[in-house]
């Protein structure tokens, strides 16, 4: 099996480098582009020799117009762009990207050293489009107060199950597609709503993320619009959203790693109410998207190849 990429299996730590790079003129940049890219591991063990506590890894992925540029025959069958969701006064609006960093480690010096290094080498061929700095809030809370990721895949063999392509894409086995949307939150509103309310809202109790019984939950609570059962199976994704911002602008950036785009395009739909049953999910009045793009991670061994093409 071709080794996956080292931050989508563990679970994250304490603090993420989020950086959305548009690479100008791909078919002129792209090679040179490709080549820093593949570098990065080699540069991650390097600044995180410096302190192997602090687990600095950085998982690199390709959008699908400079996987085109790069590869244009040989391409991870489901990349495409991330397309806009629009309706009932909800968007999800798709902003697109070139090359995600998704950076993680307990030290947020370590990982603005390694984004500046990488920053750095690719130089004028790229244009940042979003940089989001994220942190662990309290025990892995979300802002909005509730805890997230209490249902997400745990352990080795269930994450891989969800986040890795498998033998039906031979050439890309152990990659992994990402979908990433920052979010922005509207906490003013949001503290106006009683604490029960929010539980119905979200579908959990806030004090510890136990799910609210059958007749509790609303058809709009954010984890009944989020799971979804096809042939008596939840489809499943890997999160590794982390919340992010200032005192003036904050909420959280989303990012899914799967085996397939469908799923989060699914979750997605039932969210903002494009689905065809008639709800949405209540969480959108008081958070919006503001980016939105899809994303292929391919293993290390594919990642090298890239950069020697
Ligand atoms: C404002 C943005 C979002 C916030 C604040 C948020 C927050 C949360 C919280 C608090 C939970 C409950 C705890 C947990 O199981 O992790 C949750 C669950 C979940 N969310 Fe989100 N989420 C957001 C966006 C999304 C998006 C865009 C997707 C998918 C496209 C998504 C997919 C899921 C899934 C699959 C679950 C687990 C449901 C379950 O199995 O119980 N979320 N989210």
């Amino acid at each position: 099996m071709p080794t996956p990429q080292a931050g989508i299996l563990p679970a994250p730590q304490s603090n993420a480098l989020f950086l959305i790079l548009n690479v100008v003129n791909p078919t002129v940049n792209g090679k040179a582009v490709a080549k820093v890219a593949a570098g990065i591991p080699a540069l991650v063990e390097k600044i995180g020799a410096t302190d192997s506590r602090a687990k600095l890894v950085c998982t690199v992925s390709f959008g699908s117009e400079l996987w085109n540029a790069l590869s244009p025959k040989k391409r991870p069958a489901g990349l495409r762009p991330f397309t806009a969701l629009a309706a009932e006064g909800l968007s999800a609006p798709s902003t697109g990207g070139d090359l995600l960093l998704h950076i993680l480690s307990k030290r947020h010096d370590l990982n603005f050293e390694l984004a500046m290094r990488v920053r750095t080498q690719l130089g004028g061929m790229v244009e940042v489009m979003d940089e989001v700095h994220g942190f662990q809030y309290l025990d892995s809370r979300d802002l909005t107060g509730f805890i997230d990721g209490t249902e997400n895949p745990k352990g080795n063999k269930d994450r891989s199950a969800a986040a890795l392509v498998g033998a039906e894409d031979a050439a890309f086995t152990g990659g992994s597609y990402v979908f990433t949307q920052r979010y922005i939150h509207d906490l003013a509103k949001w503290a106006t709503v009683p604490p029960r309310e929010q539980e119905k809202v979200i579908g959990r109790r806030k004090a510890d993320s136990e799910e609210l019984s059958e007749k509790a939950k609303p058809a709009t609570a954010h984890i009944s619009r989020t799971v979804i059962e096809e042939n008596g199976e939840e489809l499943e994704i890997v999160r590794h959203s982390f919340p992010y911002g200032t005192v003036s602008e904050k909420g959280l950036f989303f990012i899914a790693y799967c085996k397939t785009l469908d799923i989060p395009e699914k979750m997605l739909a039932r969210m903002m109410g494009t689905s065809g049953d008639g709800h949405h999910d209540h969480l959108m009045h008081y958070s919006h998207a503001v980016s939105g793009a899809n994303f292929f991670a391919p293993s290390l061994e594919v990642l090298a190849t890239l950069g020697r093409r």
